[in-house]
């Protein structure tokens, strides 16, 4: 194994030792499940939950020895590492279907009570967002003024989202790169630039290597690692950055008591906000059942909701195979216009808000329509101007603008996952698509 190079996890049997299992890792995950009289090998933990409950995480650079009553584990030099066993909390049901269609299905089930649950990790305290594990503190915070985000896919729509909030909450400089195009280009980062990965894995490859080029070059570095599965995963990743920009807000003393109490207020109301729109599934998979057929979808939306039409589109593409494209609706006049003629079911985010996007999105729809596109609209519960562009609109509750995106999604997720089973893909393994991307 010294002279392996790059990302691997793999397990070994000799043909001579056929009692023995070796196991190595490097980059890869890679995990040994300790049972009584048995012992495992896997790349993640629901793997083997029906079989065991006790775990030992591999680090980089080590290899195991399993045998059934043992395992013993090992540096590259040879020198033995002391196994740290584990138990998993992780409920076994978690890994299973709990009455629902597919894991996906259940998975976008579960957001509200994610959202619940990252509410109540980060209490209010003095009109602040108590983070005690931040590692960074006030101090730090005035200084900064510049933030770099990295990530890839889904997570790189949500440091977009991030990079939207933070700019409007604070008066800091905020960048996002996708970590593949980051670390192979120049950033002119010095040591004062606040690098902050976003992934639901902590393994994505190209994040992990551009949160080292960063450490490198003596920046501070802050990870938004969601351990959950995708489409939650998203709303967890925005619920965290919406946290943190409020965080960050006070701590640099720009948002004042009055205005973070509320933004906190107004963010208590999303979890309920999700449920309203998961009640409303029915609809929406009707809508997919009218709509899944065409060769390609488009997916408009503009600031906070932006990067929701990226992620409906991805969404869609991943798991229901048709082609989908996702833009900033001021975009659609420079070339996508092109593409609108009946077949075509254009996704529109036109929640109602305060600023003048909404009129904008208003606009853009009406553009589609004089086209003959399919309009699909994601609106306000009531909106009567919106109702009278469509008739197939997904409604969700009225949320602060800054938070549509946090409900706007799951009608999207829903949305995917019904054309996706109208066309007869295979929801929870997608065709092609890895668990998490740990080679570049
Ligand atoms: O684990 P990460 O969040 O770093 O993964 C990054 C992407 O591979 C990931 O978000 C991918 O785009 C989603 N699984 C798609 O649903």
């Amino acid at each position: 194994m010294r002279r392996a190079q790059g990302a691997y996890a793999l397990g070994i049997v000799f043909q001579d030792q056929p009692q023995t299992l070796y196991a190595a890792r490097h980059g890869s995950p890679l995990i040994v499940g300790v049972g009584q009289g048995e012992n495992f090998i896997a790349s993640d933990v629901p793997a083997i939950l029906d079989q065991v409950r006790r775990v030992i995480y591999l680090n980089d650079g080590e290899v195991v020895a399993l045998r059934a009553g043992g395992v013993s584990i090992f540096r590259l030099d040879g020198t033995p590492v002391p196994p740290v066993v584990q138990e998993v909390t992780l409920a076994a049901e978690a890994a299973e279907k709990a009455g629902f269609e597919t894991f996906m299905l259940k998975e976008i089930h579960e957001q509200p009570r994610i959202l619940r649950h990252l509410l109540l990790q980060h209490p209010w305290r003095e009109s602040t967002v108590a983070m005690p594990d931040l590692g960074l503190g006030a101090p730090y915070f005035r200084k900064l003024n510049r933030v770099m985000i990295v990530s890839c896919g889904t997570a790189f729509h949500a440091g977009m989202y991030g990079k939207l909030l933070w700019e409007h909450v604070t008066s800091l400089a905020v960048e996002t790169d996708l970590a593949s195009e980051f670390r192979y280009r120049d950033p002119k980062i010095d040591p004062g630039t606040l690098v902050v990965a976003v992934s639901q894995s902590g393994e994505t490859a190209d994040t992990l290597a551009s949160l080292r080029m960063a450490k490198s070059w003596g920046c501070k570095v802050l990870s938004i690692c969601i351990g959950v599965a995708s489409t939650k995963a998203y709303t967890a990743q925005l619920m965290a950055l919406a946290l943190l920009a409020i965080h960050l807000g006070r701590a640099r003393g720009e948002l004042s008591e009055a205005q973070a109490l509320e933004y906190l207020r107004d963010l208590q109301a999303v979890p309920d906000a999700l449920h309203y729109v998961l009640d409303r599934k029915e609809a929406i998979r009707q809508l997919a059942d009218k709509h899944h057929d065409g060769p390609s979808s488009l997916y408009l939306g503009r600031r906070f909701n932006y990067p929701t039409a990226l992620e409906g589109a991805l969404k869609n593409k991943e798991i229901s195979y048709q082609h989908a494209e996702g833009y900033a609706a001021g975009e659609m006049k420079h070339g996508p216009i092109a593409l609108i003629n009946e077949y075509l079911p254009v996704i529109c985010l036109c929640t109602r808000t305060r600023d003048e996007v909404y009129a904008k999105m208003i606009s853009n729809m009406k553009e589609v329509e004089a086209r003959h596109g399919r309009i699909i609209a994601v609106a306000t519960d009531g909106d009567a101007g919106i109702a009278a562009l469509t008739g197939d609109v997904i409604w969700v509750p009225p949320l602060r603008d800054e938070f549509t995106p946090l409900a706007n999604v799951v009608a999207l997720q829903l949305l995917a996952h019904y054309s996706a089973q109208a066309r007869g893909t295979d929801i929870d393994k997608p065709r092609n698509l890895a668990k998490s991307v740990t080679v570049e």
